[in-house]
């Protein structure tokens, strides 16, 4: 095979390899057969970890991606005639190309957003028409923890979404394709973030985190459903081969590496985010809270930078950039391309 040379960048956390614990863990899977579609024994002590987590009143579900994971809880979550509400920023609206609307056939009800979140007076500001056979009925609250901007709701935030979510006996559904870094930031388990606030669906990451693929559907309480397994079937989401997506999982959850990555990824981040401050030019343009940095930097800079490492431009309009770390970001590399930039300042003065 040919050899190829891969640059670190920062780019996303999907651009990083398979975290050396987890591979390995994948190659002591790799003998023997096992009971196919979750029946093995991996699975079941995946399932004993997720709960030891999330505690005893959920059930577990593998799929292939985050778009699945949040198109299945949803789906799980809501009939046709009724509307999701989301902020404009979220995965589901701008970067899941209507899978929402074609599989759920519902509406997305967007709501305005400050760093990423949106606010209970939002929420209830989107409660009308109750009732009235003419209009989408608002049935499910989407949020995404943390943002896609970086930015982490705080306890107390959450808390006051899901009062209003109550009050209107809305379904909640988070996002948490990198709940680990949330956690992390507030320093709380889990279940803090979850369980205690009594979501009813979560998308929990593994891609994102290290894991070579898989995400996990958590469903909790009153919105466990014994034929979710029907739904993911139909979606074409059920691994066959489960023992190597649970495994992952089991290892993530079991030896505390979702806490170790989480940590690391977002340490990067507010070094990245505090090496900075020197330069006068660039504009943070949210907390950073996670493991992205979004920043405003002129435009001269974009290639000479990218040619350092890859990146994304997030958002044309205002030239804003975003800057992601992963579990394996070193601080030599970030050192690297604080040198670059000095470098770039040097060569394109504004
Ligand atoms: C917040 C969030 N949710 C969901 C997803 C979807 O993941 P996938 O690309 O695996 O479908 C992503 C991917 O970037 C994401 O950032």
């Amino acid at each position: 095979m040919s050899s190829f040379s891969f640059s670190p960048g920062f780019g996303s956390d999907n651009h990083s390899g398979i975290h050396p614990r987890i591979l390995e863990s994948l190659g002591s899977l790799n003998h023997g057969h096992a009971h196919s579609y979750g029946g093995d024994e991996v699975s079941l002590l995946a399932e004993r970890e997720f709960r030891r987590h999330f505690g005893e009143d959920i059930d577990v579900h593998y799929v292939f991606n985050g778009t699945a994971a949040n198109v299945l809880c949803l789906r799980s979550l809501v009939d046709s005639y009724h509307a999701i509400l989301c902020s404009d920023q979220a995965h589901l609206h701008l970067d899941e190309c209507a899978a929402p609307e074609y599989f759920i056939g519902c509406k997305l009800i967007l709501l305005p957003s400050h760093d990423g979140k949106i606010s209970p007076v939002d929420v209830r500001e989107a409660m009308k028409r109750l009732g009235d056979q003419h209009h989408a009925q608002p049935r499910a609250l989407s949020l995404t923890q943390p943002t896609e901007l970086g930015t982490v709701y705080s306890i107390d935030e959450l808390h006051a979404l899901m009062a209003v979510a109550r009050e209107f006996d809305l379904r909640v559904h988070i996002d948490g394709a990198r709940l680990p870094n949330a956690a992390v930031h507030l320093g709380v388990p889990l279940a803090a973030l979850t369980t205690d606030l009594g979501i009813d669906a979560l998308s929990f990451g593994g891609t994102k985190n290290g894991l070579l693929a898989g995400e996990a559907v958590i469903l909790f309480g009153r919105s466990r459903r014994p034929d979710f397994k029907f739904l993911r079937k139909q979606a074409m989401q059920l691994p066959s081969k489960m023992r190597f997506v649970s495994g992952q999982f089991l290892t993530y959850l079991e030896t505390g590496l979702w806490q170790e990555i989480a940590r690391h990824s977002t340490q990067m981040a507010r070094t990245l985010a505090q090496g900075l401050q020197d330069f006068l030019e660039i504009k943070i343009c949210h907390p950073v809270q996670s493991n992205a940095v979004f920043v405003q930097i002129p435009k001269p800079w974009t290639h000479p930078l990218r040619d350092e490492a890859f990146f994304y431009v997030w958002d044309e309009t205002h030239w804003i950039m975003r800057w992601m770390t992963s579990f394996d970001t070193t601080p030599e590399q970030l050192q690297r391309f604080l040198g670059k930039l000095q470098e770039v300042r040097r060569n394109h003065p504004v």
